[in-house]
This record gives C-alpha cells, structure tokens and sequence, in this order.
C-alpha cells in the first residue's frame, strides 16, 4: 500500500533519469508513492549532477529552498543521491544539519536499509564504490508502469577520463552487463510491450571491448535487432574514438537501428581535443560522420560542444564552428568550461576571461539555431512514422517521437498510444513538430 508521499527531483544525464526510475520502484515497496508537492511530502529526495559546477549549486540553492518544508516539527526525510552525493559524501551531512541521508551512486541497494533507518531517525551517507561484477548483480531493477520505451543498462561507469570531465570519479570504474542479462532484459520487455529500447550507458560503444567473452556493441546491437516485438532501437552515449566501423555498418544494415545518432565532439580543433585527452583528430571525427551519412543519407547528428576549454584561441574556437558547419548537427548541447576537483584539466592555466568564453557561446549558439531552422524545417511536408508515447502539447493532441528522435504533437486519440502512425509534418519548432495524421 502506497501511504507516503515521495517528492523526487532528478537532475543531469540519462543515467540519473534511469536510476530515479529504479528509486521510484524501490520506495513504491517501502509505501511511498509520488507526488509533485513537496510540502506535502514524506520524503524528499534531490538525484543530483555534478559535471559542472552550476549544476552543483543549483542543488545546495534547492535544498536550502526545500529545507523550510521541514520546520514546523513536520517529520520529513531529506536526502540527496546522485553525483554530488558521491562527490560530497559525509561532508554532506556535516554541512547541512537538516539533511538525512547521502546516497552514492553505486549504493542504490542500499536505499531501503537508509530510509528505514532514517524513518527511525538516523542519518547515514553510503558512498562506498563497488569496482567489480558484484555491482552489477546489486543494481536493482525497475518495476511498475509499462511503458512503450524504455532504457537498457549496458554498461556503467567510464575509463576515459577525459581531462574536464569528472564521471570517472562519480561514477567508478567501466564494467559491461552479461550480454545474456541484456538479451533477457530486453525479451521481458518485448512480452511486456515494449516497442523501442534506448541501450544506455557513459560510452556505450566501448561495450564488451574489456570483457573478453562478451560480443561487441555492434554484434549486441545486432542481438537486439533479432528480437521479435522491438521496432525501434536507439543507444546512448558514444564516444567517437570507440565509434568502429562495425558499428558503423549496422546503421547501413539495421532498419531497427534510429536515424539519429548523438555523437559529442567537444571540440573542432586537434590542439585542444589534445588537450582534452579524446583520444581522437577533427579529421578523424568527420571521417566517422562521413561513413555514417554515406551508409545513411538521412541520418541526423546531434552532439556535445566545451567552449572556452583552457588555452582555447580564437582559431581553435572558429575550428569548432567550421566542424559545425561540416557536420549539421539537428541539436547539439554547447556548455562553457567548468573545473572540475581532482580533474586534470583543472590544474592547466585558465586565463580566458569569462566575457569572451561567453561571447564564444553565443556564436556558437547562434550558428547552431541556424542549423537547427534550417535542418528541421526539411521535414515539413514529409511523412514521419511517428510511436505515440502519451497526450500531446494541447488538449485532443498526442505525441511521441519519430525516427530521428525529435518530439511531434499532433491532434489525436488517445486510443493511439502505443501504436506506430504515419504522422504529415507540417510545422517545426525550435524542439519539436507539429504534424497531422
Ligand atoms: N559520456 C558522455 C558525456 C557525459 S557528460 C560522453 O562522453 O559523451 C555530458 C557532457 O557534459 C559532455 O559531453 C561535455 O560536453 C559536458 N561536460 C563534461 N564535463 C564538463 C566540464 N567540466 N565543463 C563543461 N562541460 C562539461
Ligand atoms: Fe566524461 Fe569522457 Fe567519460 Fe564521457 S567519455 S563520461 S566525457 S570521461
Ligand atoms: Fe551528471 Fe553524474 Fe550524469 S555527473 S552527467 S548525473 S553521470
């Protein structure tokens, strides 16, 4: 029985996303359902993101916001997950006195045990890192409401260590689930109704390669295309430098595979991927681009941009607008520089002042809506096989995703959710389509 009130607010990447849903389904067993009022809630808990340091103080502004729904002798549990907490750990807990417990991102399992505990009145922060196959076995699994999409853990983690970025420390050590778990995983989801699998992971085309026994991603990705009852397939993230040929292949010879790939560059120029530690050239890059829109005309890009890395010039910066204009990203994710603790990057000599890299931004920002117009607006006119997920935008509308993973609303039933339907564009949007049926 649901007699508590969970309030949940996730922030960063899809991985949180997906761990919120694994939280969801933990607490239900507790007695916690959802709510959207947090002063009404039992417990409150922040899934939080710490690869820039706006993102990690947007959380200590939240909690101090939320703090006040705890005065008045209300007994109200406040906890924080995620990559803060696995960053922050106990120093959590001596910092905020309201705060109950700190949860870290290999910990999950543990949740249960901290929320009795805490109901009881203790506060505890579990942030201890499980760098082998054990954790694999420990992550709990989602439950509950059925869904036409859903995420397939592949791997967790990262090796790269890429100068800036600090997942590898959030997030420990790179490890690849079984190929047969996923397999399984997915054929439970297809029974269920599944129709599209979004395989996730930090870098998912590096799967298997540290396994031994395991397939490539590319030969799993073909293990999945074999599954009666999943149309469509989509992964999440990829690191150009692991992108092979192989997996390039199946985009030419997997009509499951989507038409939309996410393949972040960082950067155009060689000086400061170098410096970045990527592990891969701008001409090597396009190169990769290049086989994928030959294999696949149709296909579209969307990608991740650092402007203002330390020691980035003004050529290296017109570098990076120029592989934008080569590549044509449909969307692409840009975000200033951010030192991280404990990253190498960090140490390098930063002495951009904050008006150019925000300038750069700008450009950069302003040359990709220009793409974005002009490569959404293509599809006015054409047909797009859409899968309705739920209600639209406005009322009497549906929405769900085409092909290439863009949003379309469109005036429907509702009756539609679930199925495939061949939806006319007439509109873009700067996010989004409006279509008619
Ligand atoms: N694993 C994914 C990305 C994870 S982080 C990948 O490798 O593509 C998501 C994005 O945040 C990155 O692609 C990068 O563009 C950005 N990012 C990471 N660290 C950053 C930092 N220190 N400052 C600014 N942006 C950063
Ligand atoms: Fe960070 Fe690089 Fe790993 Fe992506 S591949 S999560 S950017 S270290
Ligand atoms: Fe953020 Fe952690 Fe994801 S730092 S981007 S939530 S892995």
């Amino acid at each position: 029985m649901l007699n508590k009130l969970l309030y949940m607010e996730t922030f960063g990447c899809q991985m949180n996303v997906n761990d919120s849903e694994r939280i969801v389904t933990m607490l239900a067993d507790l007695g916690y359902g959802p709510t959207n009022d947090p002063a009404s809630a039992d417990m409150i808990l922040l899934n939080t993101c710490s690869v820039r340091g706006g993102a990690e103080e947007k959380v200590y502004r939240r909690l101090a916001n939320l703090r006040i729904y705890k005065r008045d002798g209300k007994k109200q549990i406040i906890a924080v997950g995620g990559c803060v907490a696995q960053q922050e750990g106990e120093e959590l807990l001596r910092k905020l006195p309201y705060l109950d417990l700190v949860i870290g991102t290999h910990n999950l399992h543990l949740l249960p045990d901290l929320v009795r505990g805490a109901e009881r009145g203790e506060r505890r922060s579990e942030t201890s890192f499980i760098d082998n196959d054990q954790r694999l076995d420990l992550f709990p699994s989602i439950t509950g409401e059925s869904r036409l999409s859903r995420f397939v853990t592949v791997m967790q983690g990262c090796d790269n260590f890429c100068s800036y970025c600090i997942v590898p420390f959030v997030r420990g050590r790179e490890i690849s689930r079984r190929s047969a778990d996923i397999l399984n995983e997915v054929r439970q989801l297809a029974d269920d109704g599944v129709r599209e699998v979004i395989l996730l992971g930090q870098n998912v085309n590096s799967y298997g390669l540290k396994a031994g026994n395991e397939p490539t991603f590319a030969e799993l990705v073909r293990q999945v295309a074999d599954i009666d009852g999943i149309d469509r397939i989509r992964f999440t993230t990829s690191h150009p430098k692991d992108m092979s040929d192989e997996l390039i292949a199946c985009f030419g010879d997997v009509p499951k595979l989507s038409g939309q790939i996410h393949l972040p560059a960082q950067s155009g120029s060689d000086a400061v991927l170098g410096l970045m530690g990527r592990g891969y050239t701008r001409d090597s890059y396009l190169d990769k681009i290049y086989k994928l829109k030959a294999l696949r005309p149709d296909i579209v890009v969307t990608g991740d941009i650092i402007v203002g890395f330390p020691g980035e010039t003004e050529q290296d910066f017109e570098q990076t607008l120029s592989l934008m204009e080569k590549v044509r990203y449909i969307d692409l994710f840009s975000f200033v520089y951010s030192p991280r603790p404990g990253t190498k990057a960090a140490e390098l000599r930063d002495d951009m002042p904050r008006a150019v890299k925000m300038a750069r931004l700008d450009r950069l920002m302003e040359l990709q809506r220009f793409h974005t117009r002009e490569i959404s607006t293509t599809y006015v006119g054409n047909v797009m096989t859409v899968l309705v997920e739920g209600e639209g935008k406005l009322p009497g509308q549906v929405s769900g995703k085409g092909d290439i993973g863009r949003i379309v609303n469109f005036t429907g039933d509702i009756s539609l959710v679930g199925s495939f339907v061949d939806v006319k564009i007439i509109k873009a949007y700067p996010n989004s389509f409006l279509g008619e049926i």
